[in-house]
C-alpha cells in the first residue's frame, strides 16, 4: 500500500523541478527577446539619420594624448607588492606607495572612476615596470582627444587633432585624422587599472567594474600643442570645436600663474573663432577644486555643450552653486535624480549673464552606466537628439564590450520598467518601451532624450568609454 507513495513522491517531485524548469526557460525566453527588442529598436534610430558623405563634418579636437597601458589593478597591486589598506583616504595627488594604497581602497570598493597624478618619480616607474611583467597587459593609444578622435574618423568625420604625440601612438590614428602639434619621443603613459565588479582586493569587493588610473605626465599638463592647432583652425575650418583633456591639469605642480596664462589661451582661441561654430567641452574627473573654478573662468562659458558622467555632474553642480568638489556620488544614480540635476545645471549656467564672446549653453549629455540623457534647448544648433541618444546608448555597449556588434546574450538593462522624470512629488512617470526604448518629451525651453544602455556583462575596457560615448553622441547633432 505503501507503494504508489514511493512512486508518487519523486514522480511529483520530477514533475515540479520539470515545471519549474520549463518556467524559467520561458522567462529567459522573454528577457532575451526583450533585449533583442531593445537592441534593434536602438540600432533603427541610430541609423534614422546618416552623416552626408560629401561633405563629412570637419571637427577640431584638442588636446593632448598618451600611451594607456592597460592591466588588471589588482594584480599591478600584487605585483607592485603593494598590500592593501584599510585606511582609505582621497589624496589630490600620490607621492608614496601609501598613498597609492588608501587612495585605491577609496574608489575601488564603490567601484568609482579616478584619475591621479604621481608625483614621484621613482614610484611611478616601478608602477610601469611592474604593469610590463603581468602577461595580460596590453597598450592603447589613450588621452580623451585622441580617443575622441579616432571615433569620430570611425564615424565619418574629417579631423584635426590637437596632441603632441609619439610615431607610436600617431601610427594608430585613423588617416582622416591630421595631427597639429610636434611629435615626441617620450610619449606621455597612463597606467589604467581596470577590475571587474565583485573583484577582491584583500578583503575590498568592487561594487561596479571600473578603473583606477596613474599617470605622472610632462607634455599634456602645459597642452603644449595649442599654439600649433590654433594656428591650423582657421584653414581647417571646422563646423565644430571639441575640448578635453584639461583633467590633465589637476593637481600638476604648475608654477604660479602658469595654468591660468594656458587656460586663458584657451578661452582666447574660442573667442577668435566664429559664433556659430560649436564648442564642446568634456569634462572629466577634476579633483582640484581651483582648477575647476579656473574651467568655470575660461572654459565653460565658451562652450555651446557639455559632456559629462553622473560623477562630474553632482561635481560641478556643486561647485557653482558655491559648495566643494564632491569626489564621490552614487554610481547607480535613479534617471530623476539625474534629470533634476542636469535641469539644475543647465538653468543656472543659462542663467548667467553673458559677458562679451561667452555661450550661451544649449545642449547637455550626460552618461551613465544604465542610460544616457541629452538635455537640448529649442531651436538650437544641435539636430537629431534622438537619434544622438539612441547611438551613445549603442556606443557604450560596443565600447565596454569591445565589438561593434551587439551581442544580447552579454548584455543586460539595469533600468526599472519606468522612470520618474523628477523626484518631486506627483511627477510624470514614463513607462519604459522596448520597441521604442527611446524617450523624448519638452519641457521648457528645452527637449531631453533619454535612452537605456544595454550594459555589457563581459566587460572588456571601461576606460575611454566616456570618451566614445560623447563623441558618438555628438557626430549626429552637427
Ligand atoms: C618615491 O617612491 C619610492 C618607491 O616607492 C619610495 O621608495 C620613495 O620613498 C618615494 N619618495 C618620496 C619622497 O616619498
Ligand atoms: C569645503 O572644503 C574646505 C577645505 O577642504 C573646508 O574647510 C570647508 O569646510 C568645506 N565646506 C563645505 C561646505 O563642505
Ligand atoms: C573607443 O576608442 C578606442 C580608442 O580610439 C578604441 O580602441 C575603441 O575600439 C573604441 N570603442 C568603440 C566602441 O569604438
Amino acid at each position: 500500500m505503501a507503494a504508489p507513495k514511493f512512486l508518487c513522491l519523486p514522480l511529483l517531485s520530477l514533475l515540479a523541478l520539470l515545471v519549474a524548469y520549463w518556467f524559467r526557460h520561458v522567462e529567459e525566453d522573454n528577457l532575451q527577446d526583450q533585449l533583442d527588442t531593445v537592441l534593434s529598436s536602438l540600432l533603427r534610430a541610430e541609423q534614422k539619420v546618416g552623416l552626408d558623405a560629401h561633405r563629412p563634418p570637419r571637427i577640431a579636437i584638442g588636446f593632448g594624448g598618451c600611451l594607456d597601458i592597460i592591466v588588471d589593478g589588482v594584480a599591478l597591486m600584487k605585483e607592485t607588492t603593494i598590500e592593501p589598506s584599510y585606511n582609505p583616504v582621497h589624496h589630490n595627488f600620490i607621492e608614496t606607495e601609501t598613498q597609492l594604497a588608501e587612495s585605491f581602497a577609496y574608489f575601488f570598493p564603490p567601484g568609482a572612476a579616478s584619475e591621479r597624478y604621481v608625483s614621484n618619480e621613482t614610484l611611478f616607474r616601478k608602477l610601469v615596470d611592474a604593469s610590463k611583467r603581468l602577461p595580460e597587459m596590453r597598450w592603447a593609444l589613450g588621452g580623451n582627444a585622441p580617443v575622441m578622435a579616432n571615433r569620430l574618423a570611425a564615424e565619418g568625420c574629417d579631423v584635426l587633432l590637437g596632441g603632441r604625440l609619439s610615431q607610436e601612438e600617431a601610427s594608430v590614428l585613423s588617416d582622416r585624422i591630421i595631427v597639429a602639434g610636434e611629435t615626441v619621443l617620450d610619449a606621455d603613459i597612463h597606467l589604467i587599472m581596470e577590475y571587474p565588479t565583485g573583484a577582491r582586493w584583500g578583503n575590498h569587493i568592487s561594487r561596479r567594474a571600473n578603473r583606477y588610473i596613474v599617470h605622472s605626465d610632462s607634455h599634456n599638463p602645459m597642452i603644449d600643442s595649442l599654439e600649433d592647432f590654433r594656428s591650423q583652425l582657421e584653414s581647417f575650418k571646422p563646423d565644430l570645436l571639441v575640448i578635453g583633456g584639461l583633467q590633465m591639469m589637476d593637481s600638476f605642480p604648475f608654477k604660479p600663474g602658469q595654468r591660468e596664462a594656458r587656460l586663458k589661451a584657451i578661452q582666447e582661441m574660442v573667442l577668435s573663432m566664429d559664433q556659430n561654430i560649436g564648442c564642446h567641452f568634456e569634462m572629466a574627473s577634476f579633483v582640484e577644486q581651483n582648477l575647476m573654478k579656473d574651467l568655470l573662468e575660461y572654459v565653460i562659458p565658451y562652450s555651446d555643450s557639455l559632456g559629462m558622467n553622473e560623477q562630474e555632474l553632482p561635481n560641478l553642480l556643486s561647485l557653482i552653486k558655491g559648495g566643494n568638489i564632491t569626489v564621490l556620488s552614487d554610481p547607480y544614480p535613479r534617471v530623476a535624480s539625474i534629470l533634476d540635476q542636469m535641469r539644475e545645471l543647465y538653468h543656472l549656467l543659462t542663467s548667467m549673464e553673458l559677458e562679451e564672446g561667452q555661450r550661451r549653453l544649449t545642449r547637455l549629455h550626460v552618461h551613465t552606466l544604465a542610460f544616457q540623457a541629452m538635455l537640448v534647448g529649442k531651436g538650437s544648433m544641435w539636430k537629431n537628439t534622438m537619434s544622438a541618444t539612441a547611438k551613445a546608448s549603442l556606443t557604450a555597449n560596443r565600447h565596454v564590450c569591445g565589438s561593434a556588434h551587439i551581442d544580447t546574450r552579454k548584455a543586460k538593462l539595469i533600468m526599472d520598467d519606468s522612470f520618474s522624470i523628477s523626484r518631486e512629488v506627483g511627477s510624470q512617470r514614463i513607462p519604459f518601451k522596448v520597441n521604442r526604448p527611446v524617450s523624448c518629451w519638452e519641457e521648457d525651453t528645452y527637449e531631453i532624450c533619454l535612452a537605456p544602455v544595454l550594459v555589457c556583462t563581459e566587460v572588456f575596457q571601461t576606460a575611454g568609454g566616456g570618451d566614445n560615448i560623447s563623441a558618438a553622441g555628438l557626430v549626429l547633432q552637427i
